[in-house]
């Protein structure tokens, strides 16, 4: 397969990316992030803006709940990283009247992290756990008993002498969080009463999440400047919150502070954030794709170590939303681009333009 390629090629894609360590546009949660993350976090149903499906469902299960002054049933939210999982858990304690803990697999590392933070929970408290498919075996063992019937087993003592404690806990509701529902272990995923998953945002919603923000941060924004920030967020708020903070900067260092459709515009240009959202990072893997591989399908061990990414940060970050955008395919042989892609980065395809002349 012959291409023709803009002057943008792999290459060049390739020398950016890798300068582009950290991108903005990336929605894991950063560090420096959190406690802005933690201020603008809405703490009602009525100020979380989108998954209206899902926020129907939860109140009708939250008032069932208190009437029959019962914890929550455990639950669990899947999807792509950024979507507002934790946000969520933090409502639903807010609506229940109830303290949350917060923590992750990887900080439960050992038996005696996921024994302590369970012996410290108090009736009705929920306890959340993000990425909870990282549990480790001993771990999701120790959870299994404290999940359905309220106890925790301790062992004392050496072979012969050893003696088996049960300790009973006070009920609670685990909310657990992850981005790979595939990877949570069986035993794990029965263990929750109700299982959610997490959608991307329109960009009616996202446009609505700016404003909210910006109105936190006294930022000046038009309407039309609000929808040019949702259009690349990848339909991902925690993208949307800190792409504004970037305008922003940028609106008051270059122009009088206010964010117009122009002004977003020009700053996420400078960003290198494309009109779909993407940044260096995917374009780099699309033209890989592309320009190395005829299209696909290759494997994604492949483009991670020609791209210098690690496969997690493939799996979890970049590739939800191509696939979504119908940029990329999953096949069982690897990753194909889809000729949306050929076309969103101004390559034409010497093989269709070919077919398109035999008729
Ligand atoms: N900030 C992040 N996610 C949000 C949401 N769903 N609604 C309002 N503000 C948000």
């Amino acid at each position: 397969m012959s291409i023709i390629s803009d002057n943008n090629d792999f290459k060049s894609e390739k020398s950016l990316h890798k300068g582009n360590k950290n991108p903005v546009i990336k929605p894991e949660t950063i560090e420096a992030d959190k406690n802005f993350e933690n201020s603008i976090r809405p703490k009602s149903f009525d100020a979380y803006i989108g998954q209206t499906a899902l926020k129907e469902t939860l109140k009708i299960t939250i008032e069932a709940a208190k009437k029959r002054e019962q914890p929550l049933d455990h639950l669990l939210f899947y999807g792509p990283p950024g979507l507002g999982k934790t946000t969520l858990a933090g409502v639903i304690a807010e609506q229940m009247g109830v303290n949350i803990k917060i923590t992750s697999a990887p900080a439960l590392e050992r038996p005696r992290d996921i024994i302590g933070i369970l012996m410290s929970l108090k009736g009705g408290e929920i306890l959340f756990i993000d990425e909870i498919h990282r549990l480790n075996k001993v771990a999701e063992e120790i959870l299994y008993p404290a999940m359905e019937d309220f106890y925790l087993d301790m062992t004392t003592g050496k072979s012969q002498t050893v003696k088996t404690l049960r300790i009973p806990l006070p009920k609670f509701t685990l909310i657990g969080a992850t981005t790979k529902a595939g990877e949570l272990s069986g035993p794990l995923r029965d263990r929750f009463g109700i299982i959610h998953r997490l959608e991307f945002y329109t960009e009616d919603e996202l446009a609505q999440v700016i404003k909210r923000t910006a109105g936190i941060l006294n930022i000046e924004i038009t309407e039309e400047g609000a929808h040019a920030i949702a259009r690349r967020s990848r339909g991902t708020p925690r993208i949307a919150n800190r792409l504004i903070k970037r305008v922003s900067d940028f609106a008051l260092v270059k122009h009088d502070g206010k964010i117009t459709e122009d002004v977003a515009n020009e700053s996420l240009d400078i960003l290198k954030i494309d009109t779909f959202g993407l940044d260096t990072t995917d374009r780099c893997l699309l033209r890989l794709i592309i320009e190395k591989y005829d299209g696909g399908p290759v494997g994604v061990e492949t483009i991670a170590a020609a791209i210098g990414e690690d496969v997690r940060t493939i799996e979890d970050v970049c590739e939800p939303y191509l696939l979504q955008a119908g940029l990329l395919q999953r096949t069982p042989r690897g990753r194909k681009v889809s000729p949306a892609a050929y076309r969103h980065l101004g390559i034409i395809d010497m093989d269709i333009n070919d077919q398109k002349s035999l008729f």
